[in-house]
C-alpha cells in the first residue's frame, strides 16, 4: 500500500469501485439499448385481463415504504474479514449496475414510446429499479464507496439488442433475480447468525418487486405467440443457458461470500436454476434439464476453461495468450455441448400469471 491511499482509504476504495464498474467483461451486467420505436406496434390485447390486473397491482406500489432505512450501515462493509469486504462488495457494485441498468433501459422505453400501455409499463419497472439501485448506493456511500451514477452513465458500453431478445433476457434477469434474492433470504431465515449485512433483511419484499417485473415481461411475450414458437424456441434455449452459465462462473469467483452465507456455489446456483425453470413454465415451451449429470459436467468444465481465459489476461504476453485461445475454445465447446442436449417440453398454461410462492 503506498502512502496516498494508507492515508486514503476511503478514496483508494472508491477508485477501485468505479473500475469495477466501468470495466467491461463477458460476465459483467451491461447496458443495453433496442428498437424504441418497435414498441409502439406491441399489443397486449391477448392477455389484457391479466395485464391490466398486474399495471393496477404496479400502480398500487407494494413496496413504496420498503427501501426506507432506521439507521445506516456504516462500518459495517469496512468491519468485514478483507476477503469477504472484496467480495461483498463486488456483489453489491454488480447487483447495482444490473438494477441501474434495467432502470436506464427502461426509462428510455418509457420515454421514447408513444404507445401507452408500454409508457406505462416502463415508467413503473424504472421507478422501481431506480429505487432498488438508490438503496444499494446508501449502502455503498456509507463506507465511502457510493457508484456515481451518472458517471456510471456515460462510462457503460450500451450494447443493442431488437426488443424480442430484450424480452427474452430481461424476463429471466428478473425472473433469476427474484430467485436468487429469495433463495439468500431463505437461507439466512434459517441462520439468522450468518446475516452479516442489513440489506439482506430487505431482500424478500425487494425480489416480489423483480418477481412482478417477470410476470410483465411473461405477458409481452405471451402476447405475441410467435415469440415463442419454431426458431425462437432455440432463442429462447440459448438465453437460458447463457444466463445460467454467466450466473455460475460469476457466483463461482465468490467463494468467500457464499461460505459466509453458508452457501455452497454450486448447491445454491442449481437451487436457483430449478426455480427459474419451474417459474419460466408459465411463458417458455422447453426448459434446460439442468439435473442431467451430462449438463453439470460441461457446466463445470465451462468454468474450469472461463478460469483460463481470466488467468491468460491477468498473466499476459504468449503464454497468457495461450491460456486465452484455448480457454475461449473450451468454454465455448461446452456451451454448445449443453445448448445441444435434449430440452424438456412444457405444455403453455391458459393463465399465465404466478405468485411468488417460493
Ligand atoms: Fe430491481
Ligand atoms: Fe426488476
Amino acid at each position: 500500500m503506498n502512502a496516498h491511499t494508507a492515508k486514503h482509504p476511503a478514496v483508494a476504495a472508491k477508485a477501485d469501485v468505479h473500475a469495477m464498474v466501468s470495466h467491461e467483461t463477458v460476465l459483467s451486467p451491461r447496458f443495453y439499448t433496442t428498437d424504441f420505436k418497435a414498441l409502439d406496434a406491441i399489443d397486449v390485447s391477448l392477455v389484457r385481463r391479466e395485464w391490466d390486473a398486474l399495471i393496477a397491482e404496479m400502480v398500487s406500489d407494494p413496496n413504496k415504504h420498503h427501501f426506507k432505512r432506521e439507521q445506516d450501515f456504516s462500518g459495517i462493509i469496512a468491519a468485514l474479514e478483507p476477503e469477504l469486504r472484496a467480495e461483498f462488495t463486488d456483489f453489491l457494485v454488480s447487483s447495482l449496475t444490473s438494477e441501474f441498468s434495467g432502470c436506464i433501459l427502461y426509462a428510455e422505453m418509457a420515454r421514447r414510446t408513444s404507445n401507452p400501455d408500454m409508457k406505462m409499463l416502463f415508467k413503473l419497472l424504472a421507478r422501481d429499479e431506480s429505487r432498488h439501485a438508490g438503496f444499494i448506493n446508501e449502502a455503498l456511500k456509507d463506507e465511502g464507496i457510493g457508484i456515481d451514477l451518472s458517471f456510471l452513465t456515460k462510462a457503460k458500453k450500451y450494447h443493442y439488442f431488437k426488443p424480442k431478445f430484450i424480452f427474452y433476457s430481461v424476463y429471466l434477469s428478473e425472473k433469476i433475480g427474484y430467485a436468487r434474492y429469495i433463495t439468500i433470504y431463505r437461507q439466512l431465515a434459517a441462520k439468522p447468525e450468518l446475516r452479516f449485512h442489513p440489506i439482506f433483511a430487505w431482500f424478500e419484499e425487494w425480489c416480489n418487486d423483480e418477481f412482478r417485473h417477470g410476470e410483465a415481461f411473461a405477458l409481452l411475450l405471451r402476447a405475441d405467440p410467435k415469440l415463442l414458437r419454431g426458431a425462437n424456441t432455440l432463442w429462447v434455449r440459448f438465453f437460458l443457458l447463457a444466463v445460467y452459465a454467466t450466473m455460475y462462473v460469476r457466483d463461482h469467483a465468490r467463494p468467500v461470500f457464499h461460505q459466509a452465507l453458508g452457501l455452497d456455489p454450486t448447491d445454491y446456483d442449481y437451487r436457483v436454476f430449478t426455480i427459474c425453470s419451474q417459474i419460466a413454465r408459465q411463458v417458455f415451451p422447453v426448459e434446460l434439464d439442468t439435473d442431467d449429470p451430462r449438463f453439470r459436467r460441461a457446466m463445470d468444465r465451462l468454468l474450469v476453461a472461463s478460469n483460463r481465459i481470466a488467468a491468460g489476461k491477468a498473466r499476459g504476453g504468449l503464454a497468457g495468450a495461450w491460456l486465452r485461445a484455448t480457454g475461449a475454445i473450451g468454454a465455448g465447446a461446452n456451451f454448445a455441448r449443453m445448448f445441444l442436449l435434449r430440452p424438456r417440453h412444457n405444455r403453455l398454461p391458459a393463465t399465465v400469471r404466478l405468485q411468488p410462492a417460493w
